[in-house]
């Protein structure tokens, strides 16, 4: 049982629902204000399932923001830098009133299903970048985030958490709505990005984003958007690393925020019968969609 303390901070609750979707307690008590949160036309929304990419695209838009001035993408956490939206933990400022007081152009960060969107951004005709991760690696990445960072449940067993992530059983629920949903809502004000991608090549992907920008760069300062968004710099920079945070809410002793940054990490945690069942399950659940994966580069 947890004690008083534990419940006050919101660890290791079980999941509540919203709309359908679990998710934690502690952020649908917040939902009132995130639903009605008021977008600016010049808001770009970073949107992902969680352990997509999220931090990464969050750097590297901070970068682009900041014309490739590192020094400058230090000035706080990453998690105050682009605040997220919905979250709302005991004692700390939500992500709603983070939002309210960070001046414009913002970058905000989501991982909410397509269909709980506050409205307001489609009203303001708000630019989005959504990605989208494989789920085999989005599986291992989440297990050892469940792991380490403890507004999350007991995650179990790996095979315990892979029955639950594959029934949606998870905060944010089903992988495949998530992508789906995303990408069938796909227009012109949104980018559709894959992690995969970026890992193979993230000069042609930062380019993506500067064109969906209608944003010119010299050569020089996409080297220097790169160097500083590599993994390795990131998960020496305090300011992007999660370390700040207190440590009753992540241990990086269980395991690093920044944990491995590849593709294809799954081949080292699924058992050959998990796969093949992981494979039919997603052969299942993507029928008639022409989005795709790359389960490895
Ligand atoms: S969260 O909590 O949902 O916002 O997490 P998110 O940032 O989406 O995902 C974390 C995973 O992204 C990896 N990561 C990176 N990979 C490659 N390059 C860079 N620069 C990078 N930054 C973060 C991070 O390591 C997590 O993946 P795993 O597989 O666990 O290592």
């Amino acid at each position: 049982p947890l004690s008083v303390m534990e419940q006050e901070d919101a660890i290791r609750q079980e999941l509540g629902s919203l709309h359908g979707i679990p998710l934690f307690k502690c952020f649908i008590e917040g939902w009132p204000q995130v639903k009605a949160f008021q977008a600016r036309p010049d808001d770009l929304l970073i949107s992902t399932y969680p352990k997509s990419g999220t931090t990464w695209l969050s750097e590297i838009m901070d970068m682009i923001y900041h014309d490739g001035d590192a020094e400058k993408c230090r000035r706080d956490a990453i998690y105050n830098r682009v605040p997220f939206l919905e979250m709302k933990v005991p004692k700390s400022p939500s992500g709603v009133e983070q939002l309210e007081n960070t001046p414009s152009p913002r970058l905000v960060k989501t991982h909410l299903p397509v269909q709980l969107l506050p409205t307001s951004f489609w009203e303001k005709d708000c630019k989005i970048i959504y990605m989208a991760r494989n789920p085999k690696d989005v599986v291992v990445s989440y297990y050892y985030f469940h792991q380490m960072a403890k507004i999350h449940p007991d995650p179990g067993t790996k095979a315990e958490f892979l029955e639950n992530f594959m029934a949606g059983k998870v905060a944010y629920g089903s992988w495949y709505d998530h992508v789906r949903g995303w990408w069938e809502k796909k227009q012109e004000n949104m980018l559709y990005l894959f992690y995969e991608d970026m890992k193979k090549d993230p000069r042609r992907e930062v380019k993506k984003i500067l064109h969906f920008l209608g944003k010119e760069m010299a050569e020089g300062t996409v080297d220097k958007i790169l160097h500083h968004t590599s993994f390795q710099e990131m998960k020496k920079n305090p300011a992007a690393n999660y370390e700040t945070l207190l440590s009753t809410m992540m241990d990086h002793s269980i395991s690093p925020f920044l944990r491995k940054g590849i593709s294809g990490d799954w081949k080292n945690h699924f058992t050959v019968a998990q796969n093949e069942r992981f494979d039919q399950h997603y052969k299942e659940h993507m029928a008639g969609s022409d989005l795709h994966f790359q389960m490895e580069v």
